[in-house]
């Protein structure tokens, strides 16, 4: 079987195109997900994703899928702020983690600005609209590529 990237998409993601676009933008997430997907395929790995408004189904989730993915892109919602079980569910995993907002939480609310992912996560893009996932998934695919090659992270 492909590699497999893990994709999970918090509360109120499913929304998207019509939550807030002057925020969150008109792409709907089937989209966001198609467009991924498809990237995935080119680069010969498969694509999993999973959006839920409950925190345990992400968690399950995470438990039964995300310790085989060779990365996981996480956009936890608002969960991002407060979800401690799913924080520790993603600390638990190996893969490369990268967190994704469309808005750039660090301009809007204070209660935006903590995130509690962040301190477990390889990295985090935030701001970039629907991009930022595909973004995520071309440096998963450059670094499995590097891991491949035999050369080290980052590299
Ligand atoms: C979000 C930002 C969060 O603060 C918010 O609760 C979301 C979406 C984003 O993608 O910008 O639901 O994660």
């Amino acid at each position: 079987m492909p590699d497999t990237i893990a994709v999970i998409h918090g509360p109120n993601l499913n929304m998207l195109g019509q939550r807030e676009p002057a925020i969150y933008g008109h792409t709907t997430l089937a989209e966001i997900d198609a467009a991924l997907s498809a990237r995935a395929a080119s680069a010969g790995l498969r694509l999993i994703s999973v959006q839920s408004n409950h925190e345990g189904v992400l968690i399950d989730f995470l438990q039964n899928e995300g310790w085989h993915a060779a990365g996981v892109i996480i956009n936890p919602g608002a969960l991002t702020h407060y979800g401690l079980a799913l924080r520790d569910a993603l600390a638990a995993l190996s893969a490369p983690i990268i967190e994704v907002h469309l808005s750039n939480v660090y301009r809007r609310e204070p209660f935006r600005h903590t995130s509690v992912v962040a301190p477990i996560a390889t990295g985090q893009i935030t701001g970039l609209g629907w991009r930022g996932y595909l973004l995520a998934l071309e440096w998963l695919i450059a670094e499995r590529e590097n891991t491949l090659a035999g050369r080290g992270p980052g590299k």
